[in-house]
């Protein structure tokens, strides 16, 4: 489906129990440089309990792709514009890595439109100097030589070393995703993230129930990034996922999605 969101055609889809859009509303945001099939294990596995929202970001996906401007803020503005397209006044935003990125933008703007968060595979804080410059080296890259750039230097970051290994299937899926993502989507996310304003100092005002999932081999936002989320948000739960790597929700969907539905759970 589509909607006209902000100057844009944003993609989405919206499941839920016996095929229609009811029960709790829970809004998935994806990585970068991804869009919304990331999220297919988590349809399958909550859509018959739940109104699971899948959407791409601008620059993802079947969503438009301007050649600018990117920014967190404004993928925020795009999400909450989304919801009041479908009319949802609160709903449980899951977002991983970049997706949670723009998570701490939405709650800085609209804390009132967030019934819970999980926050999964993500950091809170910024990037260090050297991350920027990576960023911008990544950016010229995929400018001059093409996605493939991209696609090398993200699948080691994306999965862990035993999945790099032993699930083709999965490293082929993951670098079709990254293959069809636009040259200006990948350009603008890499400058919008290079320019995120630092989520530490929100942390401690965030007041919804909130669950911080990581695999324990991720490396791209490690363990101690997630138990530094928990330590300062009020009451958060954290669930470390065995054997996975940066896209948890891939690597070990079961359990991954064992402890989203455990939470939700509780929502209800
Ligand atoms: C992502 O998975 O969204 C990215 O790895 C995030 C990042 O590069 O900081």
């Amino acid at each position: 489906m589509k909607a006209k969101i902000n100057g844009i055609e944003m993609a989405y889809t919206d499941q839920g129990p016996d095929m229609g859009p009811k029960g709790l509303p829970v809004v998935f945001l994806h990585a970068f440089p991804l869009n919304k099939s990331m999220w297919e294990p988590q349809i399958q596995a909550l859509a018959d309990r739940f109104r699971v929202i899948t959407l791409d970001l601008r620059g993802h996906g079947e969503s438009s792709a301007p050649l600018w401007r990117y920014t967190m803020k404004q993928f925020a503005d795009d999400v909450k514009g989304l919801l009041d397209h479908l009319a949802i006044r609160q709903a449980v935003l899951i977002g991983l890595s970049m997706g949670g990125y723009v998570l701490f933008a939405f709650y800085r703007q609209y804390a009132d439109r967030v019934k819970a968060l999980v926050l999964a595979d993500t950091r809170a804080g910024t990037d260090t100097p050297e991350g920027k410059a990576g960023r911008y080296a990544m950016a010229q890259a995929a400018y001059k030589e093409g996605l493939s750039t991209v696609e090398e230097a993200m699948l080691p970051r994306l999965l862990s070393p035993a999945a790099l290994q032993e699930k083709p299937a999965l490293v082929e899926e993951v670098a079709a995703f990254i293959r069809s993502t636009p040259l200006s989507g990948i350009v603008g996310d890499l400058m919008a993230m290079s320019d995120r304003s630092d989520a530490i100092p929100l942390l401690p005002q965030i007041r919804c129930p909130t669950l911080v999932i990581v695999g324990d081999q991720d490396q791209a936002t490690p363990p101690h990034e997630a138990k530094l989320m928990v330590e300062k948000i009020p009451g958060a739960r954290l669930e470390v996922i065995p054997g996975a790597g940066h896209l948890a929700n891939l690597e070990q969907p079961e359990a991954f999605n064992k402890a989203v539905s455990a939470f939700l759970e509780t929502l209800k």
